[in-house]
């Protein structure tokens, strides 16, 4: 069995990734200390796999701990690197802290690759690499134009690291995977996302006005030059981003790949509009939900999409769940947590 570290691993996507891979015969351990995530997550995925993973509770930023991890694990045949902050609202006002955390793990991490010389390397990427794009839907080929915030520069920093390492060190292939929207959660409704303070995200935006935890929620602009007004977005399913994962590690150790670092759109391929996103919630769940119409929020792009063929030609990926789908367990999942006795605490534990 293959040993696979996920960095990231009580997640949001890198907790779905952990039950993907158990389920496809990888070993997993994973490093992560917390800072925005619960370790109820892996208790979460414990329950789903029957299978207990080992977590390294340490700071990808610190190297000496980050390397005791390969030191102890010398059989690490893949990396899977999600551990990142990621509110572009908050990296707008604490640009200082997105850069350090960001990128001095992602350094690290590469540096113990380095001297480890593991193999494969998946870097967890995201369409705000194309910034506000000419052309829609995006393709892998589509440049990278401005990021939008400083969340989006460590995402582009980030993949031009890789590039550049790469390009160095031929023994390792790494795979960029750019991820739309991720929403909704483990039909179990044992894991989920677990969004830190007032969600920020469209998706537990929705649920959490369902619930009654959000009063209203507002829609930020319907002024865009599209269908109804409001912003395009490409929602995919967290279990569907999941396999990917899987299959993109499978991609490398058949060494499948053209280049030693290759890159991948995963999103479902339809445009929805945000109106049209609370409507499939309205449709699906049969909950109306209280919302206004507000002004348009900085920094967010108008309209983009994924074209993921290249993902369904080449990883043999397609998404299994529909727009149907993503709502109802998303709001399984909301309504799970609601339901938590108190000493299940399954809130984040900050340490900024
Ligand atoms: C952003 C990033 C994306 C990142 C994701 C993770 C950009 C361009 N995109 O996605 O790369 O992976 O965050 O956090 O930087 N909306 C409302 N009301 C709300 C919340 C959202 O109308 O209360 C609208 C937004 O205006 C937007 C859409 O819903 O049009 C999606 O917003 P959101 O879920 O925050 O995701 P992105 O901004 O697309």
């Amino acid at each position: 069995m293959k040993k696979v570290l996920v960095t990231g691993g009580s997640g949001y996507i890198g907790s779905h990734t952990i039950v993907d891979l158990i389920e496809n015969g990888y070993t997993v351990i994973s490093a992560d200390n917390n800072s925005r995530s619960t370790p109820g997550m892996l208790e979460g995925v414990e329950k789903i796999t029957g299978t207990k993973v080992k977590n390294y509770k340490v700071d990808l930023c610190n190297f000496d701990e980050t390397r005791a991890i390969f030191e102890e694990n010398n059989d690490i045949a893949g990396v899977i690197h999600f551990a990142a902050y990621k509110a572009v609202g908050e990296s707008v006002e604490k640009p200082l802290l997105y850069f350090h955390n960001n990128m001095n793990s992602l350094i690290n991490v590469m540096r113990c690759i380095d001297e480890f010389s593991v193999p494969n390397f998946v870097f967890s990427s995201s369409c705000t690499v194309y910034g506000n794009p000419d052309k829609i839907p995006v393709t892998e080929e589509t440049p990278r134009k401005n990021a939008e915030s400083p969340y989006g520069l460590t995402k582009q920093m980030g993949e031009q690291m890789i590039e550049a390492f790469a390009a160095a060190k031929k023994d390792t292939n790494s795979i960029l995977l750019r991820y739309f929207n991720p929403a909704g959660a483990h039909p179990s409704a044992l894991i989920g996302e677990l969004p830190i303070d007032r969600p920020q995200n469209l998706a537990p935006v929705i649920t959490q006005t369902a619930i009654g935890k959000i009063p209203m929620l507002t829609v930020f602009g319907n002024d865009y030059p599209t269908r109804d007004g409001s912003c395009i977005r490409d929602l995919i399913h967290v279990c569907d981003l999941a396999h990917a994962h899987t299959l993109a590690l499978n991609f490398l150790i058949e060494k499948k790949n053209k280049t030693n670092c290759e890159v991948f759109n995963l999103g479902s391929g339809d445009g929805i509009t945000v109106l049209e996103s609370i409507r499939a919630f309205e449709e699906s769940t049969g909950i109306k939900l209280n919302y206004t119409i507000g002004p348009r929020r900085a920094g967010d792009v108008v309209a983009i999409y994924a074209n993921n063929d290249k993902a369904q030609k080449e990883l043999g990926w397609k998404p299994r769940f529909g727009l149907g789908e993503i709502m109802t367990t998303a709001w399984k999942w909301e309504q799970y947590i609601e339901k938590l006795p108190q000493h299940l605490d399954l809130s984040p534990h900050l340490l900024n």
